[in-house]
């Protein structure tokens, strides 16, 4: 598949998907929105892919936001349909069957940032910069960034950050939960493909039912969230890797999973 906008490649059952417009520092525009939902499709249907690598092309930036020069345009119509897009990318990263993990090269701003809250597992660069900063532009995130930020971070933070839009450093994202792991630059890719293959070689069954009653508990209350976890916890019983899994525990070996 080609793309304009991004890159994607797949090796040893990781995928690793690219926004690559370094020239706008990755900006979002409606059709590299466009090609990320189809790649994502791809990935969706494509049964070798066990763990999704997500990071920006070039030096600088992850993903600098929506693209503001093709947003400059727009009117109110327009605009409800790029929000809409946008959504449907993230959503589309959260209903994929496999951990997905940004690595975050470097400014993760706007739609940047609303991206990589969609994942499952952040790794940034040291010198990763992390922000809401619509309001500057006079107007407010539209990728899903008033509705997940302030259940990442809580209400008190998230409205500090949409209504300031300051930038925070890679640190202080890690200290208020929205990152896993801060490594040196030159260490992001390796450490993201390393957390990958660890993750891919999983039973993956068990990985997806774990990430939908994860994805899907978070909006609703306790007692639905436990009854999604006990029917999701029982199709795992269905799995030739749950044997497996059980049965190397009890025969004291390592256990070999078939993905089945
Ligand atoms: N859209 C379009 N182009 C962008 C862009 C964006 N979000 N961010 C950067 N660029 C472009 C710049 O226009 C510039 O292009 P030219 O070389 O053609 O002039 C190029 O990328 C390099 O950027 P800068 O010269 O600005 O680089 P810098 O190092 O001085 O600053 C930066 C880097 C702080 C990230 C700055 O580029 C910046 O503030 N970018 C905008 C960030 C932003 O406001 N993001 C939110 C967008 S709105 C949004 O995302 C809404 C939503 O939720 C859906």
């Amino acid at each position: 598949m080609s793309y304009d906008n991004i890159r994607f490649e797949s090796a040893d059952a990781i995928g690793t998907l690219t926004v690559d417009r370094p020239k706008a520092l990755n900006a979002l525009n409606p059709d590299t929105l466009r090609e990320m939902l189809r790649c994502l499709r791809d990935v969706r249907r494509e049964n070798d892919v066990r763990a999704l690598v997500v990071t920006g092309g070039g030096g600088k930036a992850f993903v600098a936001g929506a693209d503001i020069a093709a947003m400059s345009k727009m009117r109110v119509v327009e605009a409800k349909e790029m929000a809409r897009l946008g959504q449907r990318v993230t959503s589309a990263i959260e209903d994929l069957a496999i951990p997905v993990i940004a690595a975050v090269n470097g400014f993760a701003l706007g739609g940047g940032m609303e991206l990589v809250m969609a994942c499952d597992l952040v790794v940034a660069s040291d010198k990763a910069r992390f922000g809401q900063p619509e309001i500057n532009l006079g107007i407010i995130p539209g990728f899903g960034g008033t509705q997940r930020l302030a259940r990442r971070i809580g209400l008190h933070r998230a409205r500090e950050m949409i209504y300031g839009g300051e930038m925070i450093d890679a640190d202080t994202a890690r200290q208020w939960g929205l990152v896993n792991r801060v490594v040196k630059a030159e260490e992001l890719i390796g450490e993201a493909r390393k957390l990958a293959a660890a993750l891919a070689a999983k039973p993956p069954i068990a990985i997806a039912q774990a990430k939908l009653a994860i994805q899907h508990g978070l909006d609703v209350d306790l007692e639905n969230g436990l009854r999604l976890e006990a029917e999701a916890f029982a199709v795992t019983f269905s799995t030739e890797d749950r044997s497996e899994g059980m049965a190397a525990f009890l025969g004291k070996r390592p256990a070999k999973f078939s993905g089945r």
